[in-house]
């Protein structure tokens, strides 16, 4: 395929999408929409020329700050696809170009094959890749015959059962007709617009041939509104569940649990219902993670316990045999093996050392309303239960806290820190209480 290179349409103005920021950004399972297209092309390794436009800045910025190779185009006003794809004219230099919207994430890479592979042996001059659909829907185009064109949802006044066949928004064209004819697209009436989709009615006027290539329609799910985004996550929630069980990971209820496309889990790993695993995570092997527990951006090593309910996020690292329990948040810290924090507890900007144990309701209180500071905390060190651990502090190797103490200043190795009030217990008081309660209810009643 190393006559074919790749141009995305990404500068539309994302109007049937009613968010502040970009829909090209917006994430997909933890994975923004246009790094999907542009994964794509790189796994196929094509040269990239990106058409942006609405919120460039935005757009341009998340591309290049996550290294992906491409040149970008501007198109200042948002014309069309047809306009989009001639903008970038003096970018072709191989024989075919690839044409993909940028709004249609779940491509993969043997549909491209698949569309190449028909292209070359037909000596195409345009071949698109058409999914079957007879659900109305005002997303999209639809599949004409005689001669073979694209109508627009917009302009589709016919029955969706009697044209089934929907155009996916994937071109292969070959650079020689495009030189010749992109410039006859004509500015539809009705929109002011230019279709890229023209190209198609006008080659085969031409008697041009034209290849279509079947695909599935859950692949090529385009997404112009949130409830479009809604169905594309949902079902890739479900592809990515699979694919873990089909590398055996115990996914106790596949439908509840929502796993990211970056995150990576060891064999032998157990995920009860409920669980969200967001971003880069990195989850280790024969792991537990309990239901309703959210990680997120987070690595746990091997034969860590996570959860019930626990929420573990923000470069923490937990390192092996780790055990973290229900209602537990764990943010920006590192848990060296083997440690325990079982219940009610808040660990954040801490450094946790190994064989540890943090009795219930620890909190680190890490923010003095202006800035954070860590907590650190040595190996086999016992924090008594209901302890607040004021940052910055540091509990050294074998220190043990008692319960309930509030800890303001280091505590060194092999020692016991108390940092409570002294209980006094007053002898009979009850009594003396009772007997003066009973005293002033008799001169009531007299
Ligand atoms: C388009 C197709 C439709 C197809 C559907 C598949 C056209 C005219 N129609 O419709 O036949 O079934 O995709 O999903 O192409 N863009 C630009 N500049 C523009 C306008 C759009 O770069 O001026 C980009 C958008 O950012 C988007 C892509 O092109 O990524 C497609 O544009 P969109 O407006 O979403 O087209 P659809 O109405 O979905
Ligand atoms: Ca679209």
């Amino acid at each position: 395929m190393n006559d074919m290179q790749a141009i995305i349409l990404a500068a539309g103005k994302s109007t049937r999408f009613n968010t502040t920021t970009t829909k090209m950004i917006t994430p997909i399972c933890g994975k923004p929409m246009i790094f999907y297209t542009l994964d794509l092309c790189k796994q196929l390794d094509l040269p990239i020329t990106l058409v942006v436009g609405h919120q460039k800045e935005n757009l341009i910025q998340a591309v290049v700050e996550n290294n992906y190779a491409c040149s970008f185009v501007t198109q200042e006003e948002q014309r069309g696809t047809g306009d989009a794809l001639k903008i970038t004219q003096s970018s072709w230099q191989k024989d075919n170009l690839l044409v993909v919207n940028g709004d249609v994430p779940l491509i993969t890479p043997q549909m491209i094959e698949k569309l190449y592979a028909e292209h070359i042996k037909i000596d195409a001059t345009i071949t698109f890749a058409i999914a079957h659909h007879d659900q109305p829907s005002a997303s999209y185009g639809r599949v004409f015959d005689n001669p073979i064109r694209i109508v627009e949802a917009r302009h589709f006044d016919q029955r969706a059962d009697n044209y089934p066949w929907i155009n996916a928004g994937i071109y292969l064209i070959k650079k020689e007709f495009l030189e010749k004819h992109i410039a006859h697209i004509q500015k539809n009436k009705n929109s002011n617009e230019f279709y890229i989709t023209d190209l198609i009615e006008h080659a085969s006027v031409q008697q041009e041939k034209i290849g279509m290539v079947y695909v599935d329609f859950q692949h090529v799910r385009g997404i112009n509104t949130i409830s479009e985004l809604s169905v594309v996550e949902r079902n890739h929630y479900q592809t990515i569940a699979q694919q873990w069980l089909d590398n055996d990971i115990f996914i106790k209820d596949p439908q509840t649990t929502l796993i990211d496309t970056n995150v990576v889990i060891g064999a032998g790993t157990t995920i009860e219902p409920g669980v969200q695993i967001k971003g880069n995570s990195i989850i280790g092997r024969d792991c537990t993670v309990g239901a309703y527990t959210i990680i997120s951006n987070s690595i746990i090593k091997d034969n860590a316990t996570i959860g019930p309910f626990a929420h573990v996020h923000t470069n923490s690292v937990l390192n092996e045999n780790v055990c973290i329990g229900n209602f537990v948040e764990v943010k920006n810290s590192t848990i060296d093996a083997g440690t325990k924090a079982k219940h009610l507890t808040y660990l954040g900007d801490s450094t946790i050392g190994a064989k540890t144990n943090i009795g219930a309701g620890t909190i680190t209180c890490n923010y003095d309303g202006k800035n954070k500071h860590r907590t650190i905390i040595g190996n086999q060190v016992f924090i008594g239960s209901n302890n607040s651990l004021i940052a910055p502090v540091t509990i050294k190797d074998n220190a043990m806290t008692a319960a309930g103490s509030t800890i303001t200043n280091d505590v060194d190795e092999f020692t016991l820190a108390i940092a409570r009030a002294r209980q006094i217990n007053k002898d009979g008081y009850v009594l003396h209480l009772k007997q003066r309660q009973e005293k002033i209810k008799t001169t009531e009643t007299q």
